[in-house]
């Protein structure tokens, strides 16, 4: 068989021979929901880069945060026969793919690079299936950060809290000078990506029992009852237009110093990035209370598809997304850091830095842990039952006690 070095040198000859053909880099359809301002951005480094190589890049972009709304669609395209080439997919998404034969593998393209010796064996063990790669890692997100407008902060001479108190205490004063202290989107992905920070807060140990083991005792136990109380004052934070809003809205929200937080994962830097914003200057980026790092990281499965120019198109693709130039632009644009771990960091800001710092320190202390919210934990199903639960208690005056043992009761009958 042919490596995909020679298909490519192959192609670049007959790309400067003759007029391009749509098969130099063969044909890709890539199903993604890429669509806010830095993604769009983050993902037309990836398009850009295809195509440079002679591919022809079908977009298939579906809207939604948190990719609800595109796991939907895929399903449909697979029960149709008629699958994307490339779908942003993750964590356990990938096992289940594979598991129902849908996916193709992209093996003597990780062969032939090695990828085996460039990612985290975590990170690749979660890549492969049956010991071959079947998906490639764009990046590492950390979900647990705030994104803080410092001339808010500075109205009310507040410091960056450290602690729940602290931001409880801080979101008190902003409140009762008329700011709102919490930008939020009330989408069941991001009152569960707020609900796992809290979880973190109370340990590493504890999170893990209860959003990855689904112990019945975390679940429903006193610990649980106090995330839930912090999840409730949150709720008191903010807006009344918070229902349904998109996550880049609210992040738009502290860029224009209409509130002074957003809990959200580093995708948010890249909206600020994208809108020209400087960290540290016009906006801070600082953990969530507590020790740890809740990683969420982007891949892409092939799926399969016939033909030579389709199958070119997977191996060209995931040879480009694993190359270190395309993991350095793309994570620069998307604010999140390279899955490589042999890319330089000299050109990222202070805020991809810091997590690289964390991320290094977490593994360290045992405190890494995979985000529930972003579907790297658990299977969808139990991560439903976790949305389901979570997003009920923000829109609704039930008890604490009541949501820890729904969640317990929840998560039992999805096992
Ligand atoms: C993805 C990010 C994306 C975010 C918001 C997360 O689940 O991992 O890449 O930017 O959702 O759409």
């Amino acid at each position: 068989m042919l490596s995909v070095r020679s298909l490519m040198a192959a192609a670049a000859v007959t790309a400067f021979m003759l007029p391009a053909p749509s098969f130099a880099g063969g044909t890709v359809e890539v199903l993604h929901w890429w669509t806010s301002g830095g993604e769009a951005k983050a993902v037309g480094t990836l398009k850009e880069a295809f195509e440079k190589k002679g591919g022809t890049w079908i977009d298939s972009p579906i809207a939604g945060g948190g990719g609800d709304a595109a796991m939907t669609a895929l399903r449909a395209r697979v029960m149709a026969g008629n699958p994307p080439a490339a779908v942003q997919l993750k964590g356990p998404g990938i096992q289940e793919w594979a598991d129902q034969g849908s996916l193709n593998d992209v093996e003597d393209v990780a062969k032939a690079e090695n990828w085996d010796s460039v990612l985290p064996p975590s990170l690749a063990s979660i890549m492969k299936y049956k010991d071959k790669y079947v998906a490639a890692p764009v990046n590492i997100h950390r979900v647990d950060w705030m994104w803080v407008n410092p001339t808010v902060l500075a109205k009310v001479g507040a410091e960056v809290p450290t602690t729940w108190e602290e931001f409880n205490a801080v979101a008190d004063k902003l409140k009762a000078a008329g700011i709102t202290p919490l930008a939020h989107g009330g989408q069941p992905w991001q009152d569960a990506t707020v609900f796992e920070t809290i979880v973190l807060s109370q340990g590493a140990d504890f999170y893990r029992k209860a959003l990855i083991d689904l112990d019945q005792d975390a679940l429903s136990g006193e610990t649980m009852v106090k995330v839930f109380d912090q999840l409730r004052k949150l709720r008191g934070y903010v807006d009344p237009g918070f229902s349904g809003r998109d996550w880049n809205l609210a992040t738009a929200m502290v860029m224009n110093g209409e509130a002074a937080f957003q809990i959200m994962g580093d995708w948010a830097k890249g909206e600020f990035l994208a809108a020209g914003k400087v960290p540290g200057k016009d906006f801070l980026c600082a953990p969530t209370p507590g020790n740890g790092y809740i990683f969420n990281a982007d891949s892409f499965a092939f799926f399969k598809v016939s033909g030579q120019d389709r199958i070119e198109g997977q191996k060209v693709l995931a040879s480009l997304i694993m190359s270190p130039e395309f993991q350095e632009t793309f994570n620069l644009a998307k604010g999140s850091i390279p899955a490589r771990t042999d890319v330089s960091l000299d050109k990222f800001d202070s805020c991809a830095l810091k997590s690289h710092e964390d991320l290094t320190a977490s593994v360290k202390n045992d405190a890494f842990v995979p985000s529930m919210a972003h579907e790297m934990a658990v299977p969808r199903t139990v991560r439903g039952e976790f949305l389901d639960v979570v997003t009920n208690f923000f829109n609704s005056d039930m008890s604490s006690a009541d949501a820890a043992k729904a969640l317990a009761d929840a998560v039992k009958r999805a096992q």
